[in-house]
């Protein structure tokens, strides 16, 4: 028989409160909607007891004790709200502040400082101390490619020496020398430069470390947030996006709301608390290089030929073929960085046409590790799977180099760039017709004769399917740039001019119907995958 876990049940603020055995106090206060404030405290790190601002009050224990080290036990009484704990808490907020400077208006860190939160909800005393004690150090210094260092905002809570101990094991960073002369620092001839290094400045919670790629591009409170996933690899770590739609929204600002950075979002089942940098930064694309017009060769280049022209020049070209009954010389080739409605609409709308040559090009391979990220750098590689597409994309340009097709559709992935420019040009010129469907400018866009502009992950709705068989959803952040339209959107439109009966409005609508088709994703529903995504059967 299974053991029953064992609970202890303690009082916090007059509430009784009954948690698993080993609950730290801090915990057990949170449990009971009576959260202390903390510093050096990180579930997912192990407990330094440093900072001293999680005080609490305990029945029958003479002085105030941290509530991140004490562990919960049966009886205990615990007090958060008292005039000693308030009154201690504001001691120890006056010795953090007296040594860190004030230099809010220029740190990039105010707005979501916790210096700042819980001066403003526990502080707001009169302070004692007349003499600057700010330990002098040098400002804004670079300790790695991504990664600035403050040493005088430091308050030495070691979250991030515990996490390059711990979570990463590669220990850049020391507190070095003693007493009030310990200052936070890399190892003498270390850089910050390891796989996660952006996470540090995720969990510093002053304004010690910041980021290079986002310090001063936008203050924190002019950000809007969105739900997502990360396409960076199979892994599908939860993130939020943060784009500018506040300040946007402003009049002197004419570009809309773009991408300004993006935060791991906690999942116990994904990625925890943590993302690696490369997903982290590989965003850029959300607005580098991308595709915004339709466009169709004339002769010489491509040339923006008007949306609407663009989708019946295609369906046109594909109608001929079928009314000629060879629609077999038709290829469609997809990615695994569409999302599983895009695939799912494809795969009805090209088999109701008849295109045999259905297939996925298999995703770029990188590097993998042991913590998250994996060596399959597509988000959909599952998907596509469970959709029991096949991954035989170099079959599909064989044949068109062969001049076995007429007509290569090819959605999102970059031929040129996996096989090389020859052999897709060579493709191109057999071919009547290659066209290009996807969100960025590339070599094989260039290569062909039209090209429809994709939304990218951070502009739809959708979902992913990741390498653990966990259904998760992406929400739209920013509007797509120009033209571009969701993929799906796009074939419901080729679909509609082509009299094809495909209708769906809105992504959620495709997910219920492929919810009701396929049978890998039978009975899902998007209120069923919640924020952290669903885990399909068999896996
Ligand atoms: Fe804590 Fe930030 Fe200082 Fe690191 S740099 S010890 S995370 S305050
Ligand atoms: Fe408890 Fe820092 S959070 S001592």
């Amino acid at each position: 028989m299974a053991e029953t876990p064992k609970t202890v049940t303690l009082t916090v603020d007059g509430k009784s409160v009954t948690v698993p055995e080993g609950t730290t106090v801090l915990q057990a206060c949170e449990t009971a909607a009576s959260p202390v404030p903390f510093y050096c405290y990180h579930p997912g790190l192990s407990i330094a007891g440093n900072c001293r601002i999680c005080l609490v009050e305990i029945d029958n224990t003479p002085k105030l004790q941290i509530a991140c080290y004490i562990p919960a036990a049966e009886g205990m009484v615990v007090r958060t709200t008292s005039d000693r704990v308030l009154k201690g808490r504001q001691d120890v907020l006056e010795f953090l502040l007296v040594n860190h400077p004030l230099d809010c208006p220029v740190c990039d860190q105010a707005g979501e400082c916790w210096l700042q939160d819980y001066y403003m909800a526990y502080g707001l005393y009169d302070p004692k101390f007349d003499e600057q004690k700010v330990k002098k150090s040098a400002k804004a210094v670079s300790i790695g490619p991504r990664v600035m260092l403050d040493a005088e905002r430091c308050i030495l809570c070691s979250r991030c020496v515990r996490f390059c101990d711990e979570v990463t094991k590669t220990g850049e960073f020391g507190i070095f020398n003693r007493g009030d002369h310990s200052e936070l620092g890399v190892h003498p001839g270390k850089q910050l430069d390891n796989a996660y290094s952006g996470n540090v400045v995720d969990i510093c919670p002053v304004g010690a470390l910041t980021d290079k790629d986002f310090r001063f591009k936008c203050r924190v409170w002019y950000l809007g947030s969105t739900k997502s996933v990360c396409p960076g690899c199979s892994m599908g770590c939860n993130i939020e996006i943060h784009d500018n739609r506040e300040r946007s929204q402003r009049p002197h600002i004419a570009k809309g709301a773009r991408v300004m950075r993006l935060k791991p979002r906690y999942n116990p089942d994904v990625n925890q608390w943590w993302m690696c940098d490369e997903g982290r930064y590989g965003y850029k694309f959300v607005d580098e290089n991308r595709l915004t017009q339709a466009q169709a060769k004339d002769g010489g280049g491509l040339r923006p030929v008007g949306w609407q022209a663009a989708i019946s020049r295609l369906s046109q070209a594909i109608r001929a073929l079928k009314d000629a009954n060879q629609i077999e010389r038709m290829g469609v080739i997809l990615s695994t960085h569409l999302t599983n409605e895009d695939l799912y609409v494809a795969k009805r709308f090209f088999r109701a046409l008849g295109v045999a040559h259905l297939a996925v090009q298999p995703a770029r391979q990188g590097t993998g590790d042991h913590l998250l990220m994996k060596a399959d750098k597509s988000p959909n590689t599952r998907g596509a799977e469970l959709l029991e597409l096949p991954f035989d994309a170099e079959r599909v340009l064989g044949m068109a180099a062969r001049r076995e097709l007429s007509l290569l559709y090819v959605c999102g992935p970059d031929l040129a760039g996996a096989y090389g420019e020859g052999r897709v040009r060579q493709a191109a010129e057999s071919l009547d017709l290659l066209i290009y469907q996807g969100s960025n400018d590339n070599a094989t866009s260039q290569l062909a004769g039209m090209v429809l502009p994709g939304a990218v992950y951070a502009e739809k709705d959708g979902t992913f399917t990741n390498v653990q068989g966990r259904v998760q959803r992406i929400r739209r952040a920013v509007p797509p740039l120009g033209e571009a339209k969701p993929d799906w959107q796009i074939w419901l439109e080729l679909a509609l001019q082509m009299n094809f009966l495909l209708e769906f409005d809105g992504a959620e609508a495709v997910f219920r119907s492929m919810a009701s088709h396929e049978p890998a994703f039978t009975g899902l529903t998007y209120e069923g995958l919640g924020e952290q995504g669903m885990l399909l059967n068999g896996h």
